[in-house]
Protein backbone atom coordinates (compact mmCIF):
# COMPACT_ATOMS: atom_id res chain seq x y z
CA UNK A 1 0.00 0.00 0.00
CA UNK A 2 0.83 3.71 -0.86
CA UNK A 3 0.80 6.27 2.06
CA UNK A 4 -1.93 8.37 -0.23
CA UNK A 5 -4.55 8.15 -2.40
CA UNK A 6 -5.65 10.92 -4.59
CA UNK A 7 -8.14 10.73 -7.63
CA UNK A 8 -11.07 13.06 -9.33
CA UNK A 9 -14.35 11.77 -10.20
CA UNK A 10 -17.34 13.60 -12.33
CA UNK A 11 -20.84 14.12 -10.86
CA UNK A 12 -23.39 12.64 -13.44
CA UNK A 13 -27.43 13.13 -13.82
CA UNK A 14 -29.08 10.25 -14.63
CA UNK A 15 -31.29 10.63 -17.88
CA UNK A 16 -33.03 7.46 -16.48
CA UNK A 17 -33.51 7.38 -13.22
CA UNK A 18 -32.65 5.16 -10.56
CA UNK A 19 -35.46 4.81 -8.26
CA UNK A 20 -35.67 2.07 -5.71
CA UNK A 21 -34.02 -0.42 -4.08
CA UNK A 22 -34.24 -4.49 -3.77
CA UNK A 23 -31.55 -4.65 -1.36
CA UNK A 24 -31.00 -1.65 0.59
CA UNK A 25 -27.04 -2.80 2.46
CA UNK A 26 -25.77 -3.33 -1.35
CA UNK A 27 -28.02 -0.64 -2.82
CA UNK A 28 -28.79 -2.73 -5.26
CA UNK A 29 -31.52 -1.15 -7.70
CA UNK A 30 -35.21 -2.08 -9.05
CA UNK A 31 -34.22 -0.92 -12.22
CA UNK A 32 -31.06 -0.45 -14.75
CA UNK A 33 -30.39 3.32 -14.94
CA UNK A 34 -28.04 5.32 -17.57
CA UNK A 35 -26.73 9.05 -16.97
CA UNK A 36 -24.70 11.71 -18.43
CA UNK A 37 -21.30 12.73 -16.65
CA UNK A 38 -21.38 16.52 -15.46
CA UNK A 39 -17.36 16.44 -17.39
CA UNK A 40 -15.33 18.48 -15.19
CA UNK A 41 -17.77 18.87 -12.35
CA UNK A 42 -17.25 16.95 -9.77
CA UNK A 43 -15.27 15.85 -6.80
CA UNK A 44 -11.23 15.50 -5.71
CA UNK A 45 -10.31 13.29 -2.81
CA UNK A 46 -7.02 13.07 -1.14
CA UNK A 47 -7.01 9.88 1.66
CA UNK A 48 -4.15 9.18 4.04
CA UNK A 49 -3.98 6.84 6.91
CA UNK A 50 -4.36 8.97 10.38
CA UNK A 51 -3.88 8.01 14.15
CA UNK A 52 -6.70 7.52 16.66
CA UNK A 53 -9.94 8.95 14.77
CA UNK A 54 -11.20 9.66 10.98
CA UNK A 55 -10.45 12.82 10.17
CA UNK A 56 -12.85 13.87 7.39
CA UNK A 57 -12.61 17.49 5.62
CA UNK A 58 -15.18 19.38 3.33
CA UNK A 59 -13.83 22.03 0.71
CA UNK A 60 -10.99 22.52 3.33
CA UNK A 61 -13.31 22.70 6.57
CA UNK A 62 -13.76 19.94 9.64
CA UNK A 63 -17.00 17.98 7.33
CA UNK A 64 -20.49 18.21 8.91
CA UNK A 65 -21.98 15.40 11.34
CA UNK A 66 -24.01 13.98 8.66
CA UNK A 67 -21.27 13.70 5.94
CA UNK A 68 -18.22 12.57 8.62
CA UNK A 69 -20.71 9.19 9.91
CA UNK A 70 -21.49 8.50 6.31
CA UNK A 71 -17.93 8.95 4.89
CA UNK A 72 -16.78 7.31 8.26
CA UNK A 73 -19.58 3.93 7.83
CA UNK A 74 -18.14 4.02 4.26
CA UNK A 75 -14.70 3.36 5.35
CA UNK A 76 -15.16 0.78 7.66
CA UNK A 77 -16.32 -1.62 4.95
CA UNK A 78 -12.27 -1.62 3.83
CA UNK A 79 -11.04 -0.59 7.20
CA UNK A 80 -8.02 -3.07 8.84
CA UNK A 81 -8.03 -3.18 12.49
CA UNK A 82 -6.70 -0.26 14.57
CA UNK A 83 -6.68 1.51 11.04
CA UNK A 84 -7.87 5.75 10.64
CA UNK A 85 -8.46 7.75 7.65
CA UNK A 86 -7.79 11.28 6.91
CA UNK A 87 -10.23 12.64 4.01
CA UNK A 88 -10.37 15.86 2.40
CA UNK A 89 -13.06 16.07 -0.23
CA UNK A 90 -13.70 18.90 -2.52
CA UNK A 91 -16.89 19.74 -4.39
CA UNK A 92 -17.05 22.15 -7.54
CA UNK A 93 -20.91 21.56 -7.22
CA UNK A 94 -23.35 22.65 -4.16
CA UNK A 95 -23.27 19.53 -2.06
CA UNK A 96 -26.68 18.00 -0.95
CA UNK A 97 -28.59 19.72 -3.57
CA UNK A 98 -29.96 17.07 -5.93
CA UNK A 99 -26.60 17.63 -8.19
CA UNK A 100 -25.62 14.13 -7.10
CA UNK A 101 -22.15 14.82 -5.38
CA UNK A 102 -22.83 11.86 -3.23
CA UNK A 103 -21.84 10.19 -6.55
CA UNK A 104 -19.15 12.03 -7.03
CA UNK A 105 -18.06 12.03 -3.82
CA UNK A 106 -18.34 8.17 -3.25
CA UNK A 107 -16.78 7.32 -6.99
CA UNK A 108 -13.20 9.67 -6.01
CA UNK A 109 -12.79 8.17 -2.34
CA UNK A 110 -12.93 4.94 -3.54
CA UNK A 111 -10.82 5.53 -6.60
CA UNK A 112 -8.73 7.21 -3.63
CA UNK A 113 -8.86 3.86 -1.39
CA UNK A 114 -7.81 1.78 -4.54
CA UNK A 115 -4.63 3.71 -4.67
CA UNK A 116 -3.80 3.95 -1.23
CA UNK A 117 -4.41 0.49 -0.96
CA UNK A 118 -2.62 -0.81 -4.16
CA UNK A 119 -6.08 -3.00 -4.86
CA UNK A 120 -5.47 -1.78 -8.89
CA UNK A 121 -9.98 -2.77 -9.46
CA UNK A 122 -10.67 -2.09 -12.97
CA UNK A 123 -13.37 0.61 -13.09
CA UNK A 124 -16.55 -2.15 -13.01
CA UNK A 125 -15.70 -3.54 -9.89
CA UNK A 126 -14.31 0.33 -8.70
CA UNK A 127 -18.24 1.18 -9.66
CA UNK A 128 -19.18 -1.50 -7.74
CA UNK A 129 -17.66 -0.77 -4.53
CA UNK A 130 -19.08 2.68 -4.60
CA UNK A 131 -22.45 1.43 -5.14
CA UNK A 132 -22.19 0.70 -1.20
CA UNK A 133 -21.70 4.26 -0.81
CA UNK A 134 -24.14 5.53 -3.03
CA UNK A 135 -25.67 3.98 -5.98
CA UNK A 136 -25.76 6.57 -8.36
CA UNK A 137 -22.07 6.62 -7.97
CA UNK A 138 -21.95 3.40 -9.32
CA UNK A 139 -21.95 5.99 -12.36
CA UNK A 140 -19.69 8.10 -11.64
CA UNK A 141 -16.76 6.08 -12.11
CA UNK A 142 -17.20 7.46 -16.14
CA UNK A 143 -17.15 10.52 -18.65
CA UNK A 144 -19.54 10.54 -20.54
CA UNK A 145 -22.79 8.30 -21.13
CA UNK A 146 -23.22 5.50 -18.38
CA UNK A 147 -25.39 2.77 -17.58
CA UNK A 148 -25.61 0.76 -14.14
CA UNK A 149 -26.63 -2.49 -14.84
CA UNK A 150 -29.47 -3.82 -11.97
CA UNK A 151 -28.33 -7.14 -12.58
CA UNK A 152 -30.42 -10.13 -10.79
CA UNK A 153 -28.46 -11.84 -8.50
CA UNK A 154 -28.83 -11.68 -4.50
CA UNK A 155 -24.95 -10.54 -4.20
CA UNK A 156 -24.55 -7.77 -6.41
CA UNK A 157 -22.06 -9.44 -8.52
CA UNK A 158 -24.17 -8.23 -11.59
CA UNK A 159 -24.82 -4.91 -10.60
CA UNK A 160 -22.18 -2.81 -11.97
CA UNK A 161 -21.83 0.58 -14.52
CA UNK A 162 -20.02 0.59 -17.43
CA UNK A 163 -19.68 3.06 -20.51
CA UNK A 164 -22.77 3.03 -22.60
CA UNK A 165 -20.39 2.69 -26.35
CA UNK A 166 -19.17 -0.90 -24.01
CA UNK A 167 -23.06 -2.37 -23.36
CA UNK A 168 -23.62 -1.14 -26.87
CA UNK A 169 -21.18 -3.30 -28.23
CA UNK A 170 -21.72 -6.30 -25.94
CA UNK A 171 -25.19 -6.00 -27.53
CA UNK A 172 -23.91 -5.89 -30.89
CA UNK A 173 -26.28 -2.65 -31.08
CA UNK A 174 -24.80 -0.65 -33.88
CA UNK A 175 -23.78 2.81 -33.02
CA UNK A 176 -22.63 6.35 -34.25
CA UNK A 177 -19.34 7.54 -32.69
CA UNK A 178 -21.06 10.40 -30.66
CA UNK A 179 -22.13 7.72 -28.19
CA UNK A 180 -18.14 8.07 -26.77
CA UNK A 181 -18.07 11.79 -27.25
CA UNK A 182 -21.25 13.41 -28.31
CA UNK A 183 -19.55 16.87 -28.66
CA UNK A 184 -22.21 19.38 -29.37
CA UNK A 185 -24.16 17.86 -26.56
CA UNK A 186 -24.97 20.64 -23.26
CA UNK A 187 -26.32 20.12 -20.22
CA UNK A 188 -27.39 23.24 -18.07
CA UNK A 189 -27.84 23.59 -14.50
CA UNK A 190 -30.05 25.88 -13.14
CA UNK A 191 -29.87 26.02 -9.34
CA UNK A 192 -33.07 26.59 -7.84
CA UNK A 193 -31.61 26.38 -4.03
CA UNK A 194 -28.46 25.24 -2.18
CA UNK A 195 -30.17 23.54 0.87
CA UNK A 196 -29.83 20.12 1.84
CA UNK A 197 -32.59 17.93 0.42
CA UNK A 198 -35.26 17.32 3.14
CA UNK A 199 -35.69 14.05 2.81
CA UNK A 200 -32.80 11.82 1.75
CA UNK A 201 -33.01 9.50 -1.36
CA UNK A 202 -32.74 6.26 0.48
CA UNK A 203 -35.80 7.14 2.59
CA UNK A 204 -37.34 8.94 -0.65
CA UNK A 205 -37.31 5.77 -1.96
CA UNK A 206 -38.20 3.14 0.61
CA UNK A 207 -41.37 5.47 1.07
CA UNK A 208 -42.06 5.58 -2.84
CA UNK A 209 -41.74 2.03 -3.02
CA UNK A 210 -43.81 1.29 0.46
CA UNK A 211 -46.70 3.61 -0.38
CA UNK A 212 -47.18 4.74 -3.80
CA UNK A 213 -49.51 2.63 -6.29
CA UNK A 214 -47.86 4.43 -8.81
CA UNK A 215 -44.50 2.80 -8.31
CA UNK A 216 -46.27 -0.41 -9.39
CA UNK A 217 -45.71 1.19 -13.18
CA UNK A 218 -42.24 2.49 -12.94
CA UNK A 219 -39.83 -0.74 -13.52
CA UNK A 220 -41.69 -1.16 -16.93
CA UNK A 221 -41.34 2.97 -17.56
CA UNK A 222 -37.67 3.32 -16.60
CA UNK A 223 -37.16 -0.51 -18.71
CA UNK A 224 -38.39 1.13 -21.14
CA UNK A 225 -36.87 4.28 -21.36
CA UNK A 226 -33.51 2.97 -20.78
CA UNK A 227 -33.90 1.24 -23.88
CA UNK A 228 -35.38 4.40 -25.96
CA UNK A 229 -32.02 6.20 -24.43
CA UNK A 230 -29.43 3.66 -25.43
CA UNK A 231 -31.32 4.06 -28.92
CA UNK A 232 -31.25 7.53 -29.15
CA UNK A 233 -27.76 7.45 -28.09
CA UNK A 234 -26.47 4.83 -30.93
CA UNK A 235 -27.90 6.92 -33.25
CA UNK A 236 -27.26 10.52 -31.83
CA UNK A 237 -30.59 11.06 -32.06
CA UNK A 238 -31.44 14.13 -29.91
CA UNK A 239 -35.11 14.62 -29.79
CA UNK A 240 -35.43 11.30 -28.61
CA UNK A 241 -33.27 11.99 -25.79
CA UNK A 242 -34.60 15.07 -24.39
CA UNK A 243 -37.98 13.69 -24.69
CA UNK A 244 -37.23 10.26 -23.37
CA UNK A 245 -35.54 12.11 -20.22
CA UNK A 246 -37.55 14.26 -19.25
CA UNK A 247 -40.41 12.16 -19.48
CA UNK A 248 -38.19 9.58 -17.21
CA UNK A 249 -37.76 12.35 -14.46
CA UNK A 250 -41.34 13.31 -14.55
CA UNK A 251 -42.56 9.81 -14.43
CA UNK A 252 -40.18 9.42 -11.11
CA UNK A 253 -41.69 12.95 -9.26
CA UNK A 254 -44.89 11.88 -9.98
CA UNK A 255 -44.40 8.53 -8.23
CA UNK A 256 -43.15 10.15 -5.52
CA UNK A 257 -45.86 12.62 -5.12
CA UNK A 258 -48.35 9.39 -5.09
CA UNK A 259 -46.70 8.63 -1.67
CA UNK A 260 -47.79 8.65 1.41
CA UNK A 261 -46.94 11.12 3.36
CA UNK A 262 -46.67 12.55 -0.45
CA UNK A 263 -43.25 13.68 -1.16
CA UNK A 264 -42.46 16.74 -3.14
CA UNK A 265 -39.04 18.05 -3.92
CA UNK A 266 -40.06 20.76 -5.93
CA UNK A 267 -39.80 24.72 -5.44
CA UNK A 268 -42.45 27.09 -6.46
CA UNK A 269 -39.90 28.25 -8.72
CA UNK A 270 -38.91 24.70 -10.35
CA UNK A 271 -42.25 24.56 -11.81
CA UNK A 272 -42.23 27.88 -13.46
CA UNK A 273 -38.84 26.80 -14.43
CA UNK A 274 -40.47 23.78 -16.51
CA UNK A 275 -43.27 26.03 -17.53
CA UNK A 276 -40.91 28.46 -18.87
CA UNK A 277 -38.67 24.96 -20.76
CA UNK A 278 -42.14 24.20 -22.10
CA UNK A 279 -43.31 27.39 -23.23
CA UNK A 280 -39.87 27.82 -25.18
CA UNK A 281 -40.34 24.37 -26.90
CA UNK A 282 -43.30 25.50 -28.39
CA UNK A 283 -42.20 28.12 -29.75
CA UNK A 284 -39.48 25.87 -31.52
CA UNK A 285 -36.32 25.42 -29.33
CA UNK A 286 -35.16 21.84 -28.54
CA UNK A 287 -34.89 22.42 -25.24
CA UNK A 288 -35.64 19.08 -22.05
CA UNK A 289 -34.78 18.82 -18.61
CA UNK A 290 -34.54 16.80 -15.68
CA UNK A 291 -34.97 17.05 -12.42
CA UNK A 292 -32.97 14.33 -9.41
CA UNK A 293 -34.49 14.84 -5.88
CA UNK A 294 -33.94 18.19 -5.16
CA UNK A 295 -35.80 21.20 -7.05
CA UNK A 296 -32.63 22.55 -9.52
CA UNK A 297 -33.57 21.74 -12.79
CA UNK A 298 -30.44 20.32 -15.38
CA UNK A 299 -31.43 21.68 -18.81
CA UNK A 300 -30.19 19.41 -22.18
CA UNK A 301 -29.29 21.09 -25.40
CA UNK A 302 -27.51 21.33 -28.18
CA UNK A 303 -24.95 23.51 -28.48
CA UNK A 304 -26.13 25.38 -31.46
CA UNK A 305 -29.03 26.44 -29.07
CA UNK A 306 -26.43 28.17 -25.92
CA UNK A 307 -27.06 31.60 -26.99
CA UNK A 308 -30.90 31.23 -27.12
CA UNK A 309 -30.88 28.73 -23.94
CA UNK A 310 -28.79 31.99 -21.83
CA UNK A 311 -31.23 34.34 -23.72
CA UNK A 312 -34.00 32.56 -22.03
CA UNK A 313 -32.22 31.59 -18.78
CA UNK A 314 -29.60 34.71 -17.81
CA UNK A 315 -27.83 32.48 -14.65
CA UNK A 316 -27.46 29.02 -16.11
CA UNK A 317 -24.41 27.49 -15.74
CA UNK A 318 -23.24 25.39 -19.08
CA UNK A 319 -21.55 22.21 -18.57
CA UNK A 320 -20.16 19.79 -21.51
CA UNK A 321 -20.35 16.62 -20.63
CA UNK A 322 -17.52 14.85 -22.40
C1 LIG B 1 -33.09 10.77 -8.06
O1 LIG B 1 -27.76 7.54 -5.25
O2 LIG B 1 -28.50 9.47 -3.83
O3 LIG B 1 -30.74 11.12 -8.20
O4 LIG B 1 -28.28 4.96 -3.12
O5 LIG B 1 -29.59 5.97 -1.28
O6 LIG B 1 -27.37 6.95 -1.91
P1 LIG B 1 -28.61 6.21 -2.37
O7 LIG B 1 -29.38 7.16 -3.37
P2 LIG B 1 -28.83 8.17 -4.46
O8 LIG B 1 -30.14 8.34 -5.35
C2 LIG B 1 -30.16 9.05 -6.52
C3 LIG B 1 -31.55 9.21 -6.99
C4 LIG B 1 -31.73 10.12 -8.18
C5 LIG B 1 -31.71 9.34 -9.48
C6 LIG B 1 -30.38 8.89 -10.01
O9 LIG B 1 -29.34 9.52 -9.78
O10 LIG B 1 -30.39 7.88 -10.73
Amino acid sequence: AGTRGEAFAPANIALCKYWGKRNEELNLPVNSSLSVSLGKLGTRTIVKFAKNADRIYLNGKPAPEYFASRTSAYLDLFRPEGVFFEVRTKNNIPTGAGLASSASGFAALVKALDQLFDWRFNPRELSMLARLGSGSATRSLYGGFAVWHAGQRADGMDSYAECVYEDLKDKKIPAQPSCKVWKNLCVGILEVSKARKPVGSTDGMNRTRETSELYNSWPHQAACDYDELRTAIAAEDFPMLGKTAENNALAMHSTMMAAWPPLCYWKPQTVSLMNKVWKAREDGLELFFTIDAGPNLKLLFLKKNQAAVKKLFPKVQIVSPF
